[in-house]
């Protein structure tokens, strides 16, 4: 039914509970891994949606796709034609139409729309891209699914004038099954709504930049009537292989091959799972010898045809992370976490990505003598947790639990249960990855304990291979480590500016001797704001002076602390940041050890070489 233009609509105070009723989440996570897919990446339409029109007045509902619009479509028209019908242009006697598909201006997927058009930096509302695609079905009973990497921060999905879905969640993947929908010729429309709300994950007030879109990859993926959805492969108690398998239709059973080890087991499938333990000795990984094996999962129906998600190709790592006492053992080896923070932030590209500019952050993690990265806040590019498997690079990964969170509301629960199950999926066979953290900095309430300890859980539910830590509190009081929500985790991580948001360096030693952490502490933040090229004395705020002291001083402190298993110090890069507005910060968090260009180091970089470089192997 074409929208009834501004009719129906602007009397609707609740247009969005339509929306809100069909959720794309975790539920149907599918892992993509080691599969076949089709890029929709390219120029798609796009216009932006200061009022939410698209949504609000169901512009959607106006595009079918070329069979229902116009008969004589099925046969591959000119493109003129095919585009017209597809453009929805107004019929006579129909409304007049405010949309125009194909006369909007374009817009490059992956992208962040802020930094594609001057006038879109800070644009925060939604944006409404299409574009047009082909289908043709390759195999009897095939599925077909859309699949998002990720889009900043609610989208919206419509095929040929049907509402699929919603998701929420700025950084972690979703997908919709479109069997049903798809045609030979077919419109899609996603409205991405980047508004910031007090209610989701993030909260409304964050030390990052808002950048919106959709700024990952969009593709399609066939699957067949039946295909392996996601799976979880791991090393447990040192010598056993677990895994478990998710299969989506009817399956009778499945193979697991690993050449290397000699491993080609059948497993039965029962209910759409199979899983198997078995006892081997793999050549574990480590950063110093990051040994993947090359692994295959074949559904027997599939009979090994490749991509349809019968067949799934890829490699894994094998590798045991553990705690004992006030120490954080890798593979039965004492080791400290020699490492940084990074946020998903690039001063062209902004939150998009490449595998170059994580590569690039590698390499500068491997000059500053660093073995680990804190991926902050939220969940980064998938690309980044298997490079840094082939890398030998260990990680942190977070889902945006940020500050001041609404802790008692279901719904902001539902949100961060969701991405953190979006997160652990997509990631959890990833040797690299060796530490979930559920948050960061969030004031000790008892709503935030229950939410938090919950989400530690919900961790554990869905990976038992892995830590669980967050940015815990110290009480600044009692000059101590001491947070509840500790019980909860694996390694207690800590945020502390001494020597800059508190002058009073002399606290740090302070605390660390009142504290008796019983398990062991990451100092997950530390550092100091300067200016590149900033001169002074090493009490003038924002100079590379000040900023090498407070570096000096941090890592003299480290070494007298036993219990202290790792350090990540705010941060590689200065990053984008609209809450920071002084002279020498101009919108950018000035804490990075490398100017915002990726290339300049500051003298504190050195310092923070120095410490890990002469660090003795624990
Ligand atoms: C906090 C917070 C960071 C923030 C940093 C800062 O600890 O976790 O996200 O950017 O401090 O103040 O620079």
């Amino acid at each position: 039914m074409a929208a009834e233009n501004y009719q129906a609509d602007i009397h609707n105070s609740d247009y969005e509970a339509e929306y809100r009723a069909k959720k794309l989440d975790a539920r149907g996570s599918i892992n993509i891994d080691g599969r076949k897919l089709e890029s929709l990446n390219g120029l798609w339409n796009f216009a932006p949606d200061l009022y939410d029109s698209c949504r609000r007045a169901r512009w959607w509902s106006a595009c079918q796709g070329a069979e229902k619009k116009a008969p004589g479509m099925n046969k591959p028209e000119s493109s003129a034609e095919t585009r017209m019908a597809l453009s929805c242009k107004p019929v006579l006697g129909s409304p007049p139409e405010d949309w125009d598909f194909e006369a909007w201006e374009t817009m490059p997927v992956p992208s962040c729309w802020n930094m594609e058009r001057p006038e879109y930096l800070y644009f925060e509302a939604t944006g409404i891209y299409t574009r047009t695609f082909h289908y043709h079905s390759q195999k009897k009973d095939e599925r077909a699914f859309l699949f998002f990497e990720g889009a900043s921060y609610t989208a919206s999905v419509f095929l040929n004038g049907e509402y699929l879905g919603s998701h929420w969640g700025a950084s972690t993947p979703f997908c919709v099954e479109i069997t049903g929908s798809v045609q030979e010729f077919n419109r899609i429309i996603v409205t991405v709504d980047a508004r910031r709300s007090p209610v989701r994950i993030p909260m409304d007030n964050t030390d990052w930049f808002n950048y919106g879109g959709l700024y990952r990859n969009v593709c399609l993926l066939r699957t067949g009537p039946s295909f392996i959805k996601d799976w979880f492969i791991r090393l447990v108690n040192g010598v056993e292989i677990r895994a478990d398998i998710s299969i989506e239709g009817d399956a009778a059973g499945l193979e697991l091959e690993i050449p290397e080890l000699n491993i080609r087991e059948k497993l039965p499938v029962l209910d759409g799972k199979a899983s198997l333990t078995l006892k081997t000795s793999p050549r574990l990984w480590s950063p110093e010898n990051p040994k993947l094996y090359d692994f295959t999962l074949n559904l027997a129906e599939s009979n090994g045809e490749d991509g349809a998600g019968g067949r799934i190709e890829d490699r894994i790592g094998f590798r045991e992370i553990c705690t004992r006492g006030e120490e954080i053992f890798l593979n039965g080896k004492k080791i400290f976490l020699k490492g940084i923070c990074v946020h998903e932030d690039h001063f062209k590209l902004g939150k998009t990505t490449s595998e170059d500019i994580i590569r690039e952050t590698i390499r500068d993690l491997r000059e500053l003598k660093g073995n680990y990265l804190r991926l902050a806040h939220y969940p980064h590019d998938r690309r980044f947790s298997r490079i840094a498997s082939e890398e030998g690079v260990l990680l942190w990964e977070e889902v945006p639990v940020y500050w001041a969170v609404a802790f008692d509301n279901p719904e902001t629960r539902e949100d961060a249960e969701n991405q953190l199950a979006e997160l652990v999926i997509r990631d959890r066979n990833q040797a690299a990855v060796i530490i979930w953290s559920v948050g960061n900095e969030n004031a000790d309430t008892d709503s935030r304990l229950t939410f938090m300890s919950g989400l530690a859980e919900k961790a554990r539910s869905l990976d038992d291979s892995r830590l669980i830590s967050a940015a815990c509190l110290i009480n600044h009081e009692k000059l101590m480590i001491q947070d509840r929500l500790g019980e909860n985790l694996d390694i207690i991580g800590i945020n502390e500016y001494y020597g800059w948001y508190d002058p009073d360096f002399e606290k740090l030693p302070k605390i660390l001797n009142n504290s008796k952490p019983g398990k062991p502490v990451v100092i997950c933040e530390f550092g100091a704001g300067a200016r590149l090229g900033q001169r002074g004395t090493v009490d003038d705020l924002f100079t590379e002076d000040r900023q090498k002291r407070i570096y000096e001083q941090q890592t003299e402190t480290f070494k007298t602390c036993a219990y202290i298993a790792g350090t990540s110090p705010w941060i590689l890069y200065d990053f984008r940041c609209p809450r920071r507005l002084n002279r020498y910060q101009e919108g950018f968090n000035r804490k990075g050890l490398i100017d915002a260009d990726r290339k300049s180091r500051k003298p504190a970089f050195y310092v923070m070489r120095e410490f890990y470089e002469k660090m003795q192997e624990p």
